[in-house]
């Protein structure tokens, strides 16, 4: 795997889940799965056991000389991560933050041939390198036009595009930087160039075109990507490449998110001693000073940015108030204006004890929460997976979401699924707007007040899927397979 995220020592989304979660099923399979990350300023080291130098002196090639860098090994909740170190000027990953600077898309291209370079130098032959969206999708490219005539010839690249949004733009000197001469050859539609401005290059086309087997997060995604305007631009290369793209639905790490042995819960549960669940909620209510009542929790648990549909949530929060239901959200806003918005609603309701919003990133406290509440809202404008609605399953927390992504693979209507009726485990609404989000949320919360036995039988529905890595980590597998022999 090479990636540029890994839950839980460097995480600003789902990817990081995908990585170690994949990563431990591969291994329970009988295959050998090494990790390679950037070694950041800003990481949890505390959850790194055994940090050593595994390498010391790597020169890495970067224009027309070469950087000196160092590689750490370590163990992240049991998987094998080595970590690369440069030491240069351009202090590529000491600083404050994981994203978000001018010269990311060079950061992450020198860390994509970095990665190389490592498996070269430590005589590394992995059969399959894994890619994980822009940030490593130049390692095929570099694979295939360097590194295979250096000695690298039979390793094969599979890249999952966790999210189309960001596809990692850059100029010329990307191309100079990295060794890649011949700037007419590489600037070609067919190859890295951005399918809208000319002039730059695109880092996950570029991984699109070179790897030899492309995933997306969902099958439902793989069809928007393909069909639908939620493609980014990327519509074209991705109908050019259909023969070798495909929709893996990710998984969820039982381990980590699993009521029956949940250690940051009140009180574990199963299908079985629901009851249970309900010692939960107390301390849930509890802990954001919320109210005893015959009421539902709602809960949003997640990122608050415009592709989670930040304005549907502020509804939601509305609408739970005027009827009978309370709500609690717990997740950071990494967007200023977003953050102001929030921030202004968080001191109008701090008063109502029907509502606690709590606007930060705490692993911890979302057992509590998905654990506590009775139902959660997910609705998405975008969402390639989405892991929320599948831990809330487990939890037997109602999902109600929005028909996109990856939520319309794993939620299935009460009352509209054409699925059998055990089957059927949430709402779902098509319509990004107000009156979409209303029928869900007034169709949940009229099961739950009017007939509580059958809301229940939704509830243990839900905790009877397995959305493991169980199934997705064979498809994987074959997928791998398939292009050992091909
Ligand atoms: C991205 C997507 C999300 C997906 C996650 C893991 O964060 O936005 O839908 O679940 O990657 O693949």
């Amino acid at each position: 795997m090479v990636s540029p995220e890994c839950a839980p020592v460097v995480q600003a989304g789902g990817l990081g889940d995908v990585v170690l979660g994949l990563s431990r099923e591969l291994e329970i399979r009988g295959n050998t799965v090494d990790i390679i990350l950037p070694k950041y300023a800003e990481m949890r080291y505390d959850r790194i056991w055994s940090l050593t130098l595994d390498y010391r002196d790597m020169w890495v090639p970067w224009y027309e000389g070469a950087i000196h860098c160092s590689v750490y090994f370590g163990f992240v909740s049991g998987r094998k991560c080595f970590f690369i170190e440069p030491h240069s000027r351009d202090n590529f990953f000491q600083r404050l933050a994981t994203y978000g600077y001018a010269d990311d898309a060079m950061r992450f291209a020198f860390f994509s041939k970095a990665a190389l370079e490592y498996m070269l130098k430590a005589n590394k032959r992995p059969d399959v390198i894994h890619c994980h969206d822009w940030q490593t999708g130049l390692l095929p490219v570099l694979l295939f036009e360097i590194y295979k005539h250096q000695g690298m010839p039979n390793q094969r690249v599979c890249f999952t595009v966790h999210n189309f949004r960001h596809q990692g733009l850059c100029g010329a000197e990307l191309l100079r930087a990295t060794g890649l001469n011949r700037a007419e050859y590489y600037f070609h539609s067919d190859r890295l160039v951005d399918n809208f401005n000319h002039s730059l290059l695109n880092l996950t086309k570029a991984g699109i075109v070179y790897s030899n087997f492309v995933t997306t997060v969902s099958p439902h995604h793989a069809w928007e990507v393909l069909s639908s305007d939620q493609n980014f631009g990327l519509g074209d290369t991705l109908w050019v490449h259909r023969g070798k793209f495909g929709g893996v639905l990710n998984g969820v790490d039982y381990e980590v998110w699993n009521p029956e042995i949940d250690s940051y819960v009140a009180r574990r549960y199963t299908a079985d001693s629901l009851d249970l669940k309900y010692d939960n909620k107390r301390t849930l209510r509890e802990r954001f000073w919320l109210r005893d009542g015959f009421k539902p929790i709602v809960a949003y648990v997640g990122r608050l940015d415009s592709q989670k549909g930040v304005d549907l949530v502020r509804h939601a929060i509305f609408y739970s108030l005027r009827n009978e239901a309370q709500f609690v959200l717990l997740g950071p806003c990494p967007d200023p204006s977003i953050n102001r918005d929030f921030w202004h609603l968080k001191h109008y309701l701090n008063d109502n004890p029907d509502c606690h919003l709590e606007l930060r990133f705490d692993a911890e406290l979302a057992h509590l929460v998905y654990a506590g509440a009775d139902m959660l809202v997910v609705p998405s404008r975008y969402e390639p997976c989405g892991l929320v609605q599948m831990i809330g399953l487990k939890y037997g927390t109602v999902p109600i979401v929005r028909a996109v992504g990856g939520l319309a693979d794993t939620v299935f209507d009460r009352d509209h699924s054409d699925r059998p009726y055990e089957q059927r485990n949430g709402y779902v609404f098509d319509n990004a707007d107000y009156q979409g989000i209303e029928s869900a949320m007034r169709r949940s919360f009229g099961l739950w007040h009017c007939y509580p036995e059958e809301f229940r039988k939704l509830m243990v529905n839900g905790m009877r899927y397995d959305y493991s890595w169980n199934f997705p980590g064979q498809h994987y597998l074959n997928i791998y397979e398939y292009i050992r022999h091909k």
